[in-house]
């Protein structure tokens, strides 16, 4: 089998990293990977949103099977255009992946079919957006309507600071057309947990939970990120609370998105908050979460390539999805300075250790030195009974990285060790 994966950061390095364990698959390409991919894969020079070129090397190369993990090309389509030529793919089609290309359409759609998430409004002029925030509660929540490279939600603690967000979006288009629509919501208290989902449009079947850092600085100060750490599974996500999810959240979205006529396959992805009023939908997303899929993968038992492909085919119910029991810790390098502005192209040296355990994100082949080359730079994975020692293993591993200008929290997984105690 002959397999392409589009992307290529941390999260497409650990979906190659399980792919591989599969005998049967004989090459996988990247496109278009990155220097640290490009161990584990045949890195091809085509980026992520150049869907006619991605679809024409699929085609020419002979790909049995196609995954496209990021965001942005489902959804302009790219699974569409390489179902168009053949290629089995591993994704929702575009009408589909608005579930996480519009926050107005999940909004709506939730409200629709009654499934729980924080109350809204959504607004398509400015100035109707400030004159409802005069009496909104504050905080309040201003997102805008597209991807915004996940910086397009503004958890306002001010009046002043809410309408500046709205002036931004709307007046400004600090996000493009992005944000020339814009939902205002309520703001919600809670635990967060990100559930990912492999759904063939019929049956569902959950991941192991896990637990994002979105902050950059320890005990969740600083800016948002897209992440800085994960843990699997999630400490605050009881049995009790996966069979409400199940019910109220996960069957129901599945069934309304059929119900609408675009059916989602692949991974569906649910950010949640556990309210003291329920679990609520924060956000979906189309595709595996990064960094949760670095936690989730490694604890997969089943082949990763066969639930992929029973996705697509429709044949889920027929096939195994076990994960381990045991714990994952996640400890992602990053460079000094991100989300903001930071700087780039230092080398990086693993110890062959850490290696064997690191999924690189940002970074290149310059000659055959591997050097920084984004905001995320590696992230470093462990798995052991226990979540206290997955932790420890973590950390150790992740010291076995190095590069100048290198920051990472100190307290990945401390809060999910509090919340089990
Ligand atoms: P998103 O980009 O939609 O994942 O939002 C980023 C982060 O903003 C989430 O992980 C939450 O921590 C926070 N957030 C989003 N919506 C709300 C809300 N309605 N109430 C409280 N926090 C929220
Ligand atoms: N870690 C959050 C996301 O992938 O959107």
């Amino acid at each position: 089998m002959r397999i392409l994966v589009v992307g290529g950061g941390g999260r497409e390095h650990a979906i190659i990293k399980a792919l591989k364990k599969n005998p049967n698959i004989t090459e996988i390409f990247a496109a278009p990977g990155n220097g640290g991919i490009a161990q584990d894969a045949t890195c091809v020079p085509i980026g992520a949103l150049e869907i006619d070129k991605l679809v024409e090397f699929a085609y020419t190369n002979k790909i049995d099977y196609a995954i496209v993990a990021p965001d942005d090309p489902l959804v302009l389509g790219c699974v569409d255009a390489m179902e168009a030529h053949g290629i089995p793919c591993f994704g929702p089609c575009a009408n589909a992946a608005i579930i996480e290309g519009s926050k107005v359409f999940a909004k709506d759609l939730m409200k629709k079919y009654g499934i729980p998430t924080a109350k809204y409004e959504t607004f398509t002029c400015a100035a109707d957006a400030l004159a409802y925030l005069e009496n909104a509660p504050i905080p309040t929540v201003v997102k805008a309507d597209g991807l915004a490279l996940g910086k397009g939600v503004i958890i306002a603690q001010t009046r002043e600071e809410a309408r500046r967000a709205v002036r931004d979006m709307m007046e400004d288009g600090i996000f493009g057309k992005s944000g020339s629509r814009i939902v205002i919501e309520e703001f919600l208290t809670g635990p967060e947990v990100s559930v990912l989902a492999f759904t063939d449009g019929k049956t569902v079947k959950p991941m192991v939970s896990s637990m994002d850092h979105k902050r950059a600085g320890d005990h969740d100060t600083g800016l948002n990120t897209g992440g800085m750490g994960t843990v699997a599974p999630n400490p605050y996500y009881t049995e009790f609370i996966a069979q409400q999810c199940m019910e109220e959240i996960f069957l129901p979205t599945v069934a309304a998105m059929n119900t609408e006529g675009r059916t989602f396959k692949g991974c569906l992805y649910f950010g949640l908050m556990l309210t003291p009023d329920g679990p609520k939908v924060i956000e979906y997303n189309c595709r595996f979460g990064d960094p949760e899929t670095q936690v989730v993968l490694p604890l997969l038992e089943s082949d990763l390539l066969t639930v992929m492909q029973a996705t697509t085919n429709g044949t889920l119910a027929e096939t195994d999805v076990v994960f381990s029991k045991k714990h994952a810790c996640c400890v992602i390098w990053t460079s000094s300075g991100y989300p903001k502005a930071y700087q780039k192209g230092y080398e990086i040296t693993m110890t062959s250790e850490a290696a064997k355990h690191t999924y690189v994100a940002g970074a290149k082949l310059e000659g055959n030195k591997l050097v920084t080359s984004g905001g995320r730079v590696t992230g470093t994975t462990a798995v052991a009974d226990c979540l206290e020692d997955a932790i420890r293993e973590a950390y150790r591993l992740s010291d076995g990285v190095c590069f100048e200008n290198a920051y990472r929290r100190s307290d990945i997984g401390q809060r999910a060790l509090q919340a089990k105690q």
